[in-house]
């Protein structure tokens, strides 16, 4: 991997995006080896859960990588947004937790790499923005869609339409963050609570995330998705060892 690197703490993998010269722009190279990671997490069991930040001190990802506009005709700028939406899909539809640790500049594809995590920790010097209309483009990998869906149709034309970044304390205020941390604890927090979520059922996690992203799928009754998926915990191992554990008063270990 020549843009990311990649390290495996307590079953947790990290993926850091490493361009810090370039903001961590997302260029080609890197996201064609984060489309690679992800795929890798679907079958990696050594995986449990996924943390994504950015190297350096100032920048997630500053966003797509601009000097790799100008020679693009409109077929290619829809297959590149193409090629970025079926990776961030790829992200949203995980069966495993994904937690963005956002630790700089989110703009752009970066906000929108945020956006398809499924939780965002935010440090307070995070900041965030789509600022494509300042190119005059739009946001090309679903932000206008999980914008919209994350803080309502609103601010998130706010947001798209000023080219506007916003702090961290903002974003918490209008849900685009779960969290605002101090930069140092910025990592540590994000691996706490990925600790509490992968001690939980991990067949549980997996439908949970499949049930509330079913919301969002057209087409789709997400009541009724939810009462397909609920029914397929019943009779499974892990199930077994959830209520077992809690009759017998002692903690369940979903990973034997
Ligand atoms: N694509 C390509 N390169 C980028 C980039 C991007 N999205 N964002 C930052 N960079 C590069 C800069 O060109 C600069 O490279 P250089 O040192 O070779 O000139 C380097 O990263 C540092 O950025 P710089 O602009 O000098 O930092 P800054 O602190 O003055 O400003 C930002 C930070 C984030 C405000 C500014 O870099 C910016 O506006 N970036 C573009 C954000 C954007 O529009 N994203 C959406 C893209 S669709």
């Amino acid at each position: 991997m020549q843009t990311i690197s990649t390290s495996i703490n307590n079953s947790i993998l990290t993926i850091t995006i490493q361009r810090p010269e370039k903001l961590n722009a997302l260029n080609k190279t890197v996201l064609s080896e984060l489309d690679a990671i992800i795929q890798n997490c679907y079958t990696n069991p050594a995986i449990y859960g996924v943390i994504i930040t950015g190297a350096g001190p100032k920048a997630f990802v500053a966003g797509a990588d601009i000097s790799e506009f100008i020679v693009l005709s409109k077929e290619e700028g829809m297959s590149l947004a193409q090629q970025g939406q079926l990776i961030f899909q790829k992200i949203e539809d995980l069966p495993k937790p994904v937690i963005a640790a956002v630790n700089g500049f989110a703009l752009g594809g970066g906000c929108e790499l945020a956006m398809c995590c499924h939780i965002r920790m935010a440090s307070n010097l995070a900041s965030f923005g789509q600022p494509e209309v300042n190119l005059g483009i739009i946001p090309g990998y679903g932000g206008t869609q999980r914008l919209t869906q994350l803080v309502g149709k609103g601010k998130a034309l706010e947001i798209i339409l000023s080219g506007n970044m916003i702090g961290a304390n903002e974003a918490l205020a209008i849900g685009l963050v779960n969290h605002v941390t101090e930069p140092e604890n910025l990592i540590p927090q994000t691996e706490k609570l990925m600790q509490t979520i992968i001690a939980k059922s991990p067949q549980a996690v997996a439908k949970a995330i499949g049930a509330v992203n079913a919301f969002f799928q057209p087409g789709i009754d997400g009541f009724k998705e939810e009462v397909r998926l609920f029914g397929e915990c019943f009779g499974t191992k892990e199930m077994e060892e959830g209520v077992t554990s809690f009759l017998e008063k002692r903690k369940p270990n979903f990973r034997k």
